[in-house]
């Protein structure tokens, strides 16, 4: 099944990790959505996007990537990471918007130095780790 992923990393390159360990070996396309504003994902039968947990949500260079981006009725999944708790409901609705099908979500802790967090050397420390690496190509893989 062809897929792409379309994320934003830029804390700690925390998401990265995640993505670049599913894209490795497989057939994903890979979407910085910092510097890719537009694309055609008509011919991807799998869309994942992907992102740090900035203020309670996933970075808005992804939800509007989706809102601009996604063609009708795509199966789509998440990916993410976080220093507290995940949280979709933005980019839930931007894809619900587009008559998606959310296949499945994956989330994982991720360093976080953010504010007062810097202080105690920041929580999540070693984030993703090779586990949290080799469970996310585990969802991938049985999303196929
Ligand atoms: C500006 C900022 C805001 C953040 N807000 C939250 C938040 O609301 N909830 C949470 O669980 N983590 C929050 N974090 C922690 C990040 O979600 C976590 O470090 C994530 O793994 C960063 O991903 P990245 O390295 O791919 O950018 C925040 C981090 C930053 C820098």
């Amino acid at each position: 099944m062809k897929a792409a992923i379309i994320y934003y990393s830029n804390h700690h390159s925390n998401t990265r990790k995640v993505v670049e360990a599913i894209a490795q070996g497989r057939d994903v396309a890979l979407i910085d959505a910092a510097a890719t504003k537009s694309a055609d994902l008509s011919g991807y039968e799998l869309i994942g996007f992907a992102s740090g947990i900035y203020f309670g949500k996933f970075h808005e260079s992804v939800t509007e990537f989706a809102a601009n981006n996604l063609p009708q009725g795509k199966k789509v999944f998440f990916l993410s990471t976080y220093g507290g708790s995940r949280n979709t409901k933005a980019i839930e609705e931007a894809v619900k918007a587009k008559s998606a099908q959310i296949v499945g979500q994956f989330g994982c802790k991720g360093y976080d130095t953010f504010g007062p967090f810097k202080l105690v050397g920041g929580i999540c420390k070693g984030h993703p780790n090779e586990e949290d690496l080799e469970h996310a190509r585990r969802f991938f893989d049985g999303l196929l």
